[in-house]
């Protein structure tokens, strides 16, 4: 399909993933669980777990400044900031408000968040593509931590990130065909978080069901509007709540095409095994092992491809299927771009993952109640975990709780100043190692708002 649209799409992209990880073994073990469920029948190997001093505000600082960073982005050409998260830290403070500041964007910027569950990303994305069109340049960043009940079926599927995403109509990482809209709106109640819930409330397999069903629709009116079918496209990347989620919509859409019925017993599922290698598994590795990040869950997947085929990848078309509970759902197409130069070495995802520092179940218990307590109360809370298994020790941004209601944020070093946000006076007779620890310890903490 022609378009005479100038084209648009992204630029560069990072991802930022949490320097602590649960193994689904220690979980299985906790609950007396077969790994293999989680292993084989969900398809994930360990959660990223963020430490209590970040949040959804330090992971996407830390992405977006990597963006910065990593491929010379000048802050003040950035006119448009959209952060898509369904975990935000404020009724109405937007998360991209905080990131505008702690990333040290220029003023004349619009920003703001846009919420629908794991959707809202890809919502700021095709809304970036539109602003690119005329020629300026916007920053998309999704940034999400994901928590259910401890014991329940959907705490395997954990995880915590952020990927940044800068959008222009210099799109060298992903040209997306942004002339068709294939989009299914349903309002269903399959996973929602109430306003008086820490953890989302859901109806699991109803919301496996919504998932495959706004596939369905949404990959047909793709097909009707494009002329395309799966044929042509040389990967297949989905929204993954948990990596085996990919192969029941690899089959849906199997169905969709060739009108057989996979479930059958009778069926020979050999040759979809196949091509689901070729096309759908290059982009799960790094969902294996940091878990469901909600909004930044396809574009981690992206990220993946890209990071684990650099130059197979190069050039070829994809289809990306974003899928927000509640729910909407949205197939986009694109072509990835010809030089892999372009986005090689610079995204961080498998440097990341290398340097993680595993914990065990206590550790991974105390950072939920230490999270949660400054949720709720704001408090500082005191922790029976030694020091040495609490301190982040690469995190640059750090959230260190609340003070007179306000966020209390400290900035990474590269922090520019400009912002009305609380600022953070650290005392100096305190190395930055103690300043968590006396806040954990609830000691009187070595900094004052101003
Ligand atoms: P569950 O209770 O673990 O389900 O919940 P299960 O008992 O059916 O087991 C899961 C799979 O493991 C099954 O395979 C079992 O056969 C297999 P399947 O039939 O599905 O192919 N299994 C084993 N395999 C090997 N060895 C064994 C073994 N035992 C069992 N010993 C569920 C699964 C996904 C419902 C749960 O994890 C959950 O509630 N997750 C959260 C919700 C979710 O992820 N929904 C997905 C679609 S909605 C979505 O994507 C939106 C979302 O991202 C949020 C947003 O939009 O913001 C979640």
């Amino acid at each position: 399909m022609s378009s005479t649209r100038p084209s648009a799409g992204i630029e560069a992209i990072t991802v930022h993933v949490p320097e602590h990880y649960l193994t689904l073994d220690a979980l299985a073990a906790e609950h007396g669980v077969d790994p293999a469920k989680f292993h084989s029948g969900l398809g994930c190997r360990s959660m990223a777990v963020p430490h209590p001093t970040q949040d959804t505000v330090t992971m996407a600082v830390a992405a977006v400044r990597d963006l910065i960073d990593r491929y010379n982005v000048d802050p003040e050409e950035i006119g448009l900031l959209i952060c898509g998260t369904e975990t935000g830290v404020d009724s109405s403070k937007p998360v991209s408000s905080y990131v505008h500041g702690l990333a040290g964007l220029g003023p004349q910027c619009r920003t703001f968040d846009i919420k629908h569950a794991c959707y809202g990303a890809t919502a700021g994305l095709m809304m970036a593509c539109s602003w690119a069109h005329k020629g300026r340049k916007a920053i998309v960043v999704a940034s999400d931590v994901s928590r259910y009940q401890p014991g329940s079926p959907g705490e395997p599927t954990q995880g915590a990130g952020a990927v940044a995403m800068l959008v222009s109509d210099r799109p060298q990482v992903l040209r997306i065909h942004d002339s068709f809209e294939a989009v299914h709106t349903l309002s269903v109640n399959d996973f929602w978080r109430p306003t008086y819930s820490p953890t989302a409330v859901v109806d699991g397999r109803y919301s496996v069901a919504c998932y495959l069903s706004g596939l369905r629709s949404s990959w047909r009116e793709m097909c009707e509007m494009t002329g395309r079918c799966r044929d042509d496209f040389a990967y297949m990347l989905y929204h993954l709540p948990f990596p085996r989620m990919s192969w029941k919509a690899h089959t849906a859409i199997a169905e969709v095409e060739t009108g057989i019925d996979l479930a059958s017993p009778s069926s020979d599922l050999e040759p979809e095994k196949l091509v689901y290698t070729q096309k759908v598994e290059p982009a799960l590795w790094a969902a294996q092992e940091i878990g469901n990040i909600y909004t930044g869950s396809l574009w981690l997947g992206l990220a993946a491809l890209l990071e684990g085929e650099p130059t197979s990848s190069a050039g070829k078309l994809v289809s990306l299927y974003s899928y927000g509970s509640g729910s909407c759902s949205e197939l986009i197409t694109g072509a990835i771009g010809d030089d892999p130069t372009a986005w090689h070495g610079r995204i961080g995802l498998g440097a990341a993952l290398t340097t993680r520092t595993q914990i065990d179940h206590d550790l991974y218990l105390e950072f939920r109640k230490m999270e949660l307590a400054l949720k709720q109360n704001g408090s500082y809370a005191r922790s029976e975990i030694p020091l040495e298994k609490r301190l982040p020790s690469h995190a640059s941004t750090l959230y260190l709780g609340v003070k007179d209601h306000r966020r209390v944020y400290r900035p990474g070093a590269d922090w520019q100043p400009g912002t009305d946000q609380p600022r953070v006076q650290i005392r100096e007779d305190e190395p930055p190692e103690a300043w968590c620890d006396m806040w954990m310890l609830g000691q009187e903490p070595p900094w004052k708002v101003q």
